[in-house]
């Protein structure tokens, strides 16, 4: 089990340890074993006849019957622009693009017969095909993964540069003119958002783009508000809640920065209209003053929530709310290519998950980090 974020693997959720969180120096997590060594486990106590042998192997054969614990993921390739070497992160508009299908034909496209059919239409056709013709135990999934509006924090950073920032500027709570401590949308932010939400209405009218089955959400109020403004008041395909669950995993690099530490409980249930998920705590259990989650730590920790949200959820089309920092985690585990998202945007990535059994990956080694000195 993973010291730092323990997932109670009954319910789902994710309950982390609360506490000082000093960069474990293991990091085991269990894993099922094999059908094949709980059954010689099985003869073994069998022939050990007493009460508690049998109790034990009770436990063991109840273990056994709880999902595997984790997915590989690889990016499929040759469907979104944003998958390509040869799109620019910089200067790339997925509003203006459709997201970023890309226009072409698909094998299965003969199975399509009206020529009106749009290309996401044609894209969801495909997506079912693939789905449908997978072996045991892989997955195509379609994941949206946003990011959040401008918040103050992204203006104060430009404000002071981001060296300032990171050594200093960040681990205050505002600077007597701007407030940053777990940081609002700027108007600017919402009003992306609000773009965003347009679009969304746009395209699930004009193209019958894929609408997401599932929602999560990072606990940080930028993220709260962005998926707030996003998808309140959208008119989803009938069977399509607008269901969003808050995810403590889901949330940006954590500590130092005031800006990364998430406000209590009652205040984000107060504020707004989405269910936490189960073991939800009150106080934030992961901030930390003094050190800063180092990417190896943040890319296993997005696996574990992707690991969690996937084995719990058998949909395929699925929103995540996030951060720039947390998205780029995402796209490390699951093999996209780098690219960095802008504020207020949406990516399209579609993930190939295939369960594994086993033993999990290796524990990440580079500890977090003190922030640098000015
Ligand atoms: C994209 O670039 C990477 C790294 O330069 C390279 O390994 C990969 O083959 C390229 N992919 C395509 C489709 O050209
Ligand atoms: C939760 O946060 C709100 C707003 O910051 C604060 O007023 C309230 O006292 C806090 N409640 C608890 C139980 O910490």
């Amino acid at each position: 089990m993973d010291r730092h974020y323990s997932v109670n693997k009954d319910h789902g959720s994710t309950s982390p340890s609360i506490g000082r969180m000093m960069p474990p120096q293991t990091n085991e997590r269990s894993y099922p074993l094999p059908r094949k060594s709980i059954f010689l486990a099985f003869l073994l106590f069998c022939s050990v006849i007493s009460y508690k042998s049998l109790f034990i192997v009770d436990g063991v054969m109840a273990s056994d019957k709880k999902e595997p614990m984790q997915y590989r993921y690889t990016t499929v390739t040759g469907y979104f622009l944003q998958d390509e070497n040869s799109t620019n992160p910089d200067t790339f508009d997925f509003a203006t693009q459709n997201f970023g299908l890309i226009n072409r034909e698909y094998d299965t496209d003969a199975s399509v017969d009206s020529p009106s059919v749009s290309q996401w239409q044609r894209f969801g056709n495909k997506l079912q095909a693939l789905n449908k013709e997978a072996s045991e135990g892989t997955r195509y999934i379609l994941v949206y993964m946003a990011r959040h509006g401008e918040g103050w924090h992204n203006r104060a950073e430009r404000k002071y540069g981001t060296k300032a920032w990171d050594c200093y500027w960040s681990t205050l709570e505002g600077d007597g003119d701007i407030f940053w401590a777990d940081a609002r949308l700027t108007d600017e932010g919402a009003s992306q958002a609000l773009a965003v939400h347009a679009l969304w209405k746009s395209k699930l009218t004009e193209q019958s783009i894929l609408a997401p089955e599932r929602f999560f959400v990072s606990p940080l109020d930028r993220c709260l508000r962005t998926a707030q403004l996003t998808w309140s008041g959208i008119d989803l395909p009938s069977g399509r809640p607008f269901n969003h669950e808050v995810k403590e995993l889901l949330r940006e690099a954590i500590g130092i920065h005031t800006c990364d530490r998430r406000s209590n409980k009652t205040y984000i249930q107060s504020t707004y209209p989405f269910k936490v998920e189960p073991g939800f705590a009150e106080q934030d259990p992961l901030w930390v003053p003094d050190l800063r989650e180092s990417n190896p730590y943040l890319d296993a920790r997005l696996k574990q929530l992707l690991d969690d949200i996937f084995r719990h959820n058998s949909d395929t089309v699925f929103s995540l709310t996030s951060h720039g920092g947390a998205v780029g985690a995402m796209l490390r585990v699951v093999g996209h290519r780098e690219f960095p998202l802008k504020t207020g945007t949406i990516m399209p990535v579609l993930v190939k998950a295939e369960l594994l059994y086993g033993k999990g990956p290796e524990s990440p080694k580079e500890p977090w980090k003190p922030k640098p000195d000015c």
